[in-house]
């Protein structure tokens, strides 16, 4: 496969972000764009030469000139689009989480087994070299004991991201990353969670995981951050993971390039997600998009998170949910 064709299905706020990163990444074109949208798609079109805009999924699938799709569709449309891609003979990018439940994450991954086409769950930490150093330093220091892991969010963005429960949409990549980690079978999941905004889903969630090895791991994730600029973003994000020899730790918002304004004052721009260098996405999205178009090419093995990893994290996510509510209820 010399130039992979990819279709990007969904044209919101990250399709948009795929279709800016996929100008720069060698390799690949956009061969079309498809939202339910008609203008939206259309829009994102732009800056895409020759690429086709559509409205249904189904012209993607059918389409033999697309060879990978890029699902970007809410949390809990992935299957709709990935299910019908998989078995079209299409590979798959799709946005964390693989799914929302359990029946449409397997029956993906059925697809993606008769089909023999790649299914990437887009956990991009996992391109982002400090979260991969870990994993990595790890080997020499031990098995993970304790694990800390946070992602604070603003408060605007809730608006759009309260549709699904923050354990499932945003604290998933926090408990892909633990499990890569700890690699041990999670025992007990305990979810603690308020709701003080009064959105669909709560805006605090804390959750403490226990494995079968004895490890034990927090995830904390909330929407009480202020807002940001988010061309001048730092997350407020990182990972504290202590193992018998040492200690290794990840922490967003001190590390990075340090920018001070009259206008904004001390900011430390985040680096490793998004940055675009001599026009190429750098960051670990570029990274991440980078390795799929070279596994497609057979120019590497594939070492992203499998699908079997991305259905355990959704399970997790949906168990700490399942706690919370069960313990608010009672
Ligand atoms: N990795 C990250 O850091 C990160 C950040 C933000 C969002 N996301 C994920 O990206 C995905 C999309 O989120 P978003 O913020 O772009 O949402 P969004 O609501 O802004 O965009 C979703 C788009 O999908 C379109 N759509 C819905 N169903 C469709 C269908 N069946 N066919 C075609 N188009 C359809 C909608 O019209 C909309 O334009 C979600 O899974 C989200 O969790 C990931």
């Amino acid at each position: 496969m010399d130039l992979v064709n990819v279709a990007v299905v969904g044209a919101g706020e990250f399709g948009a972000r795929y279709l800016e990163a996929l100008k720069a990444v060698s390799g690949v074109r956009v061969s079309c764009v498809c939202d339910r949208d008609a203008d939206r798609a259309a829009a994102a079109a732009e800056g895409h030469p020759g690429a086709r805009v559509a409205t249904d999924a189904a012209e993607v699938c059918d389409d033999p000139g697309v060879d990978a799709v890029i699902v970007v569709t809410p949390e809990s449309l992935h299957r709709v689009v990935a299910e019908p891609a998989l078995r079209a003979g299409k590979h798959v990018i799709v946005e964390k989480p693989l799914a929302t439940t359990e029946e449409d994450a397997l029956a993906m991954l059925g697809a993606a087994q008769e089909s023999g086409k790649l299914l990437m769950t887009s956990f991009l930490l996992r391109f982002d070299y400090r979260y991969a150093q870990v994993k990595e330093r790890l080997q020499g220091l031990g098995p993970a004991r304790n694990v800390y892991a946070y992602r604070n969010f603003d408060r605007s963005l809730f608006g759009l991201y309260s549709r699904t429960h923050s354990f499932i949409e945003n604290a998933i990549h926090d408990i892909d990353l633990v499990l890569w980690y700890v690699g041990s079978k999670v025992t007990r999941a305990h979810g603690y969670c308020r709701n003080t905004m009064g959105l669909e889903n709560p805006d605090i969630n804390w959750g403490v995981l226990e494995f079968e090895n004895g490890a034990i791991a927090v995830v904390h994730t909330s929407w009480l951050y202020p807002d940001q600029r988010h061309d001048l973003l730092q997350w407020n994000t990182g990972v504290q993971v202590m193992a018998d020899g040492g200690v290794l730790e990840v922490r967003s918002d001190s590390d990075g390039l340090r920018m001070n304004t009259s206008e904004h004052g001390q900011r430390v721009l985040d680096q490793t997600g998004w940055a675009t260098i001599h026009g190429e996405p750098r960051g670990a999205f570029g990274a991440m998009l980078r390795h799929f178009v070279q596994c497609l090419r057979g120019e590497t093995e594939y070492r992203g998170a499998t699908p079997a990893e991305a259905i355990e994290s959704m399970r997790v996510a949906v168990a700490l949910a399942d706690d919370a509510a069960a313990r608010d209820a009672s």
